[in-house]
């Protein structure tokens, strides 16, 4: 079943603080709640109970990559799709046990107000010490009653840049000052290129060690833009331990494995069927097809590069068969 919201109010309901001092969330027909250990999502038809440290590693993508591309499931029940203006909250929907038992339900939103509720909630239900961002060795845990917030963490600044890392008024190169390097990646060579542009060009070239980069990152499971070609994003990231999300794709993206080792469990987008697990190791390249979820398993810290194309014809194109959902023929 669906529905959509008529009224376009982005005012957040949320309750008095419960027994144990979080608010309650009302989105459309959904109610959110959150306990010492659990967070509990209930929509007209059902009910789902999750872990609150997924929920929140969960929630935090889905606020700081503003609904992502296609779906964000937080786990096999509940998540959003991003239409980009308006972003559907469903449950079961890509679920073939909730579907046949008429379990499933979804409400479309403008995006601003489920934008603001689950940015509310998030930072609501964060407790001080807790880092969704961060690898669950390198955080305190989201457990136990209300205790303080940690509000500088839940709404950092992502890292897009315009054009790429280094140039003059784009995104900074990382120090010592701001990024110390992460324990993981001690034997990362930190040094620079050296620029020799030709008088005049100055300004328009630029190179920086991708490498040293991404050794100083302090998030995981987190692409950031560090490079622009038009609609070609080269979005890097530092994983460790599981990716908090199940990506269902709305077009193809291309992984190359920069160091170590993700292990990827990629099923069917719309049924969760299985359909094959795939080892990336240092240098290997794979396309992710536009027609499927995935999830990374990453047990030591390691580097990905995610390259996106961001055109927003795509989603239209391969809906309506006029693009394929892989991108080689061999
Ligand atoms: C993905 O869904 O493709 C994805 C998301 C976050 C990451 C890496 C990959 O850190
Ligand atoms: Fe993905």
């Amino acid at each position: 079943m669906t529905i959509s919201e008529t009224n376009d109010t982005t005012a957040v309901q949320a309750s008095a603080p419960n027994h144990d001092g979080y608010c309650d969330f009302t989105l459309g027909n959904f109610h959110f709640r959150r306990d010492e250990y659990f967070a509990y999502v209930t929509w007209p038809t059902g009910e789902h109970t999750l872990s609150i440290d997924d929920f929140l590693r969960a929630m935090q993508r889905d606020v700081a990559w503003d609904f992502f591309y296609g779906t964000v499931n937080f786990d096999a029940v509940v998540g959003t799709v991003n239409h980009y203006g308006t972003v559907d909250l469903f449950a079961g929907q890509f679920n073939e046990v909730y579907r046949k038992a008429e379990r499933d339900y979804v409400q479309n939103f403008p995006t601003p107000h489920i934008r603001e509720t689950f940015k509310a909630m998030l930072d609501d239900w964060t407790i001080e010490g807790f880092d969704p961002f961060a690898s669950p060795a390198e955080t305190d845990k989201p457990f136990g009653v209300k205790a303080g917030s940690n509000t500088e963490a839940v709404t950092r600044r992502r890292v897009t840049a315009a054009r790429m890392v280094g140039v003059p008024g784009d995104e900074e190169i990382r120090t010592d000052a701001t990024h110390p390097v992460n324990r993981m990646f001690a034997d990362v060579a930190q040094d620079e290129p050296t620029v020799e542009a030709e008088p005049g060009f100055e300004d328009r070239v630029a190179a920086f060690n991708l490498f040293a980069y991404l050794s100083r990152s302090n998030v995981t499971w987190n692409p950031s833009v560090v490079s622009v070609c038009k609609d070609s994003l080269y979005c890097p990231t530092t994983e460790e331990y599981i990716l908090p999300i199940i990506h269902g794709n709305d077009r193809v993206e291309w992984f190359v494995q920069l160091s170590d080792e993700i292990q990827w469990v990629v099923e069917d987008r719309d049924t969760g069927v299985l359909r094959s697990k795939v080892t990336m190791r240092a240098g290997d390249v794979a396309a992710m097809p536009g027609d499927i979820r995935h999830q990374g398993y990453s047990p030591k810290r390691s580097m990905l590069l995610v390259w996106e194309n961001a055109s927003g014809e795509l989603p239209e194109l391969i809906r309506t068969g006029k693009a394929p959902v892989y991108p080689v023929e061999f």
